[in-house]
């Protein structure tokens, strides 16, 4: 399997939904930083599952345990490993996915590749892995901060068919982002897909959503062309995240329909050196940040795992009807904004780590 992320700065996600615990290790992280559980914790509740009504009930803490790396408050550039334990498991939930496949989850895939999986609320495939890229994301975006300022978000931006209206990515606050339950910083907007994911939950259905991203002063000169452009490294990470489907970064899909002369941005330059006259690309040319924000967007299906009866078969291939009792997400979308937020930063932070080191800069001075 593949549970290593990153090339410089490198994380190891471990551990299964319905283990003791699960965690992640980060290599490559420069000396000297200051770094707290706090600092971590902050991102980590922004995920945890139980956090609304409109999420799972599993009700986690994760409580993040910071077990080495860390010496008097600050970094030691040894291995930093950070432990979150499982305690609201309910396996028994899941005793028929034992012998029943989930259509839409990876329960057949994974036993038609190994053979042997820990069916218990999907095991290594469930979403709890994405705890562990949370905690270590946020040890990137504290590098980040301190590095040039970088400022990473992601919202909501649709459920369903209900859209948040035109948004300036930039103007877009943590505090509106956070001020319902949906994340999605269009007040009005948030109460219809609120409706969306209460309805599809009454249905015992779920529904589908995107996430917006936005990274104001990402580190000017990063990505390495001419395959790990800065969009390749963040279409890879985005479509890491479990149940994402699609991704775009500037116009997306929408530049296919725009002349150049609409998508070019119109290059100034001033006192303060070069920029742009608008956004359409994302932030990215040739694959290297210049500097202007990184926009993007990321797709994620509706829930696999549902209340309906579907039908599926057995794992010895005799048709069955399924009908889930685990706790769900009715809308994984609503907790993917901090998992979006953290595969930025962790490529942000492995990309300006590799330019630095291109140039012979090590450490953090
Ligand atoms: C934050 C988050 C929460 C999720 N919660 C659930 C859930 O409650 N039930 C479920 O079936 N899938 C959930 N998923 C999606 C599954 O993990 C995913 O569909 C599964 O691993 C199969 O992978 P695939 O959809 O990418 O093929 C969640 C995904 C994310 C990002």
């Amino acid at each position: 399997m593949s549970s290593t992320f990153g090339t410089i700065f490198r994380i190891s996600t471990w551990g299964e939904s319905h283990g003791p615990a699960l965690g992640v290790v980060v290599d490559g992280c420069p000396s000297g930083m200051e770094l707290s559980e706090a600092d971590i914790q902050a991102d980590l509740d922004r995920r945890r599952p139980g956090q609304s009504a409109l999420t799972t009930p599993r009700n986690e803490a994760d409580r993040v345990e910071i077990l080495s790396g860390v010496f008097e408050g600050k970094t030691t550039v040894t291995p930093i490993s950070l432990l979150i334990r499982n305690a609201d498991q309910r396996s028994n939930d899941y005793s028929e996915m034992e012998s029943l496949y989930r259509p839409g989850h990876a329960d057949l895939a994974y036993d038609l590749k190994y053979g042997f999986r820990d069916h218990r609320g999907g095991g290594r495939s469930s979403a709890r892995e994405t705890a562990g890229r949370v905690a270590a994301g946020a040890i990137a975006r504290k590098l980040l901060e301190r590095a040039c300022g970088a400022r990473i978000l992601a919202w909501v931006s649709q459920v369903g068919s209900e859209r948040a209206g035109a948004l300036d990515p930039l103007a877009v606050t943590r505090e509106a982002i956070e001020a319902n339950a949906v994340r999605c910083p269009d007040a009005g907007a948030a109460a219809r897909m609120a409706a969306a994911v209460e309805a599809a939950r009454k249905a015992r259905d779920s529904v589908g959503g995107v996430v917006d991203f936005a990274i104001a002063n990402p580190p000017a000169g990063i990505g390495e062309p001419v395959f790990d452009r800065v969009e390749a490294e963040l279409a890879k990470a985005m479509l890491s995240i479990p149940a994402s489907k699609g991704f775009e970064i500037g116009e997306g899909f929408r530049a296919a329909e725009m002349r150049g002369s609409e998508h070019n941005d119109p290059i100034l330059h001033d006192a303060s050196g070069f920029s742009f006259a608008s956004n359409h690309a994302g932030g990215t040319y040739g694959g290297i940040a210049v500097g202007s924000p990184i926009v993007g967007r990321v797709a994620f299906k509706p829930t696999a795992t549902i209340g309906l009866e579907q039908k599926t078969v057995s794992r010895s291939g005799e048709p069955a009807v399924l009908a889930a009792r685990g706790r769900h997400d009715p809308c994984v979308a609503l907790r993917a904004p901090a998992v979006v937020e953290a595969m930025a930063a962790l490529v942000l932070a492995d990309l300006w780590l590799r330019d630095r080191a291109r140039k012979g800069v090590f450490g953090l001075e």
